[in-house]
C-alpha cells in the first residue's frame, strides 16, 4: 500500500483556469487554517498569473498574500509555479533578478517551486533551479507535455534525466492542455519510475477534455507520487480534476490519500459561496466548465480557446474560428513544435489568427514571434526551417546561445531607477517584473499608507 499525495490547486491554477485568476487574498485567508489540517501534500497558491493579476486587476500586493497565507498555513508546504528564466513575467530576466526573486519567494514562505519552460530548454531552467537549491527550497522541475513526432517517450526520459543531473528534487509532468491520455500517461510514469526509482514523480493535468481523472488513476497505478487536484467548487472543466472525487475513488484502494474528508466538505462549501459571488460578478465564463474533447486533437490549453474566441469577436471575425483552429497546428509545426503554454500559446495563437485574417501566412508577425523564431526564447524542440525564419525574420541566421546571456545584470540599475518607489527587495522585484503596473500601484499604496497607520491602533 502506498499513499498518493495531493497538491490542492484552488488557490492558484483552480481560479486561474476558471475565473481568470481573479480570486482576491481576502477570499483565501478565512479558509487557510482548515486547509492546513486536511493532510495535503502542498497548497499551490502563488506564481503563474497570480502575481501579475494581483497588482494589475486586484490592486493587491502578491508578496503580502504569500506572507498572510504562510502565517495561517503552519504545516502544509506552500507551492508556486515559476516560468523558468521568465519567472512570473513575460520576458527573460537577468540571472541576478532570478536569484533575488527565488530568494525572496522562499524567504516569504514558498517551500516548493515548480519550474517549467514552454520549450523544455534546459538553459531556461538551470539558473532558477540553482537558486531554489541555494535557498533551501524543493526544486520540482516540470516537463511541458506536448504531442508531436519528436515528443516521444525517450524525449521525456532524456529530459527528466537531464533535470535529475541538474539537481531536481522531483520531476513533474505538466499537462497544461489536458491532452495526456491515460494509457500514454501510464507508459510515461512507468518508464520514469524504472529509470529513476527514487525520484518523486508528480502529474499535473486539466479536466478540459474530460479525461483527467482516468489519467490520474492510470498514473497512480504506474507509481506516481503526487497529483494535482482542485476542490469541487472550483474544480473540473478547464481546472484540475476534483479533489473530493479523487479522494473518494481511491478510498479503500491500494492507493488511499488519507485526506480528512469532513474538512474537504467544509472547504468545498466555503468556496461554493465564493463561486456564487464570482458568478454574480460575471467573473466565471461558463464555457470553461464545458467538456471539450476536441482539445485533444487541437492540443490547446483551455484558456487559449476562450482568448481566441474573444480575439476573433473583437475583430468581427467570430465566423473564422474553425479556420483558426485548423491553422494553429500548422503554425506550431512551422515553429518547431513548442508546447502551447505561456508565452508560446499566445505567440502561436496570435500568429494563427493573423495568418487567417490576412489570408496570407506570415504576412505580419508579432515582435514576440520574430524573437522566438530568431532563437531569443531558447532552443525549439525541432529546428525551425530556414525558409520560415527568412520569411519571418528576414534572415536565415539563428541565435544559438542561452536567452539569459542576452540580458545583462539588471539589479543595480533597477535599484537606481525605482529608488523612490520601491522600499524593499520585494517591491523592487515587482517593479522589475511589471514596471507599468507596479509603479502606480506602489505609489498609490504609499499615499494611502498614513491613513492606514492612523486607524490601525
Ligand atoms: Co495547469
Amino acid at each position: 500500500m502506498s499513499n498518493i499525495q495531493i497538491t490542492e490547486t484552488v488557490l492558484r491554477d483552480g481560479h486561474q483556469s476558471l475565473l481568470a485568476t481573479r480570486m482576491p487574498t481576502e477570499d483565501m485567508l478565512p479558509i487557510i487554517e482548515k486547509m492546513d489540517e486536511v493532510g495535503y501534500r502542498s497548497l499551490e497558491m502563488w506564481g503563474g498569473a497570480t502575481f501579475d493579476v494581483a497588482m494589475r486587476f486586484l490592486n493587491q500586493d502578491p508578496w503580502e498574500r504569500l506572507r498572510e497565507i504562510k502565517k495561517l498555513a503552519k504545516k502544509t508546504p506552500l507551492q508556486m509555479l515559476l516560468r523558468g528564466q521568465t519567472l512570473v513575467g513575460y520576458r527573460h530576466y537577468a540571472d541576478d533578478t532570478v536569484d533575488l526573486f527565488v530568494r525572496k519567494s522562499i524567504e516569504n514562505g514558498i517551500d516548493i517551486v515548480r519550474i517549467f519552460d514552454a520549450l523544455n530548454d534546459v538553459n531556461n531552467i538551470k539558473n532558477p533551479l540553482k537558486a531554489v537549491k541555494k535557498y533551501g527550497g524543493i526544486a520540482q522541475v516540470a516537463m511541458s507535455y506536448s504531442i508531436s513526432p519528436i515528443h516521444t517517450l525517450d524525449f521525456y526520459l532524456n529530459l527528466a534525466k537531464e533535470y535529475q543531473d541538474l539537481g531536481a528534487d522531483e520531476i513533474a509532468i505538466k499537462d497544461m492542455a489536458g491532452i495526456l491520455l491515460p494509457e500514454r500517461g501510464y507508459e510515461l510514469v512507468k518508464a520514469l519510475k524504472k529509470a529513476m526509482p527514487n525520484m518523486p514523480i508528480v502529474v499535473h493535468t486539466h479536466d478540459t477534455a474530460g479525461t483527467g481523472s482516468m489519467l490520474y488513476l492510470k498514473v497512480i497505478e504506474a507509481g506516481a507520487d503526487v497529483i494535482d487536484t482542485s476542490i469541487s467548487s472550483l474544480g473540473g472543466g478547464s481546472s484540475q480534476p476534483v479533489t473530493e472525487s479523487i479522494v473518494k475513488s481511491l478510498e479503500g484502494s491500494k492507493y488511499p490519500t488519507n485526506l480528512n474528508q469532513e474538512l474537504l466538505s467544509d472547504i468545498a462549501e466555503y468556496f461554493k459561496t465564493m463561486r456564487n459571488k464570482y458568478l454574480e460578478q460575471g467573473l466565471i465564463d461558463i464555457q470553461s466548465y464545458f467538456t471539450e474533447p476536441k482539445l485533444i486533437e487541437y492540443q490547446l490549453p483551455g484558456g487559449m480557446l476562450s482568448n481566441l474566441v474573444s480575439q476573433l469577436k473583437s475583430q468581427k471575425a467570430g465566423h473564422r474560428y474553425e479556420e483558426v483552429l485548423r491553422e494553429i497546428p500548422k503554425v506550431r509545426k512551422d515553429f518547431g513544435y513548442p508546447a502551447l503554454v505561456t508565452p508560446l500559446s499566445q505567440i502561436v495563437g496570435t500568429q494563427a489568427v493573423m495568418n487567417v485574417l490576412l489570408d496570407e501566412r506570415y504576412k505580419i508577425c508579432s515582435k514576440e514571434a520574430k524573437d522566438y523564431i530568431q532563437g531569443f526564447y531558447g532552443k525549439s524542440s525541432v529546428p525551425i526551417d530556414e525558409d520560415i525564419r527568412e520569411k519571418i525574420c528576414g534572415t536565415k541566421e539563428e541565435y544559438k546561445g542561452s536567452p539569459s546571456d542576452l540580458v545583462k545584470p539588471e539589479l543595480e540599475d533597477a535599484r537606481k531607477e525605482f529608488a523612490g518607489v520601491a522600499d524593499s527587495d520585494e517591491e523592487l522585484l515587482s517593479c522589475i517584473l511589471f514596471p507599468q503596473v507596479a509603479k502606480p500601484y506602489l505609489e498609490s499604496k504609499k499615499t494611502s499608507a498614513p491613513i492606514e497607520i492612523e486607524i490601525l491602533p
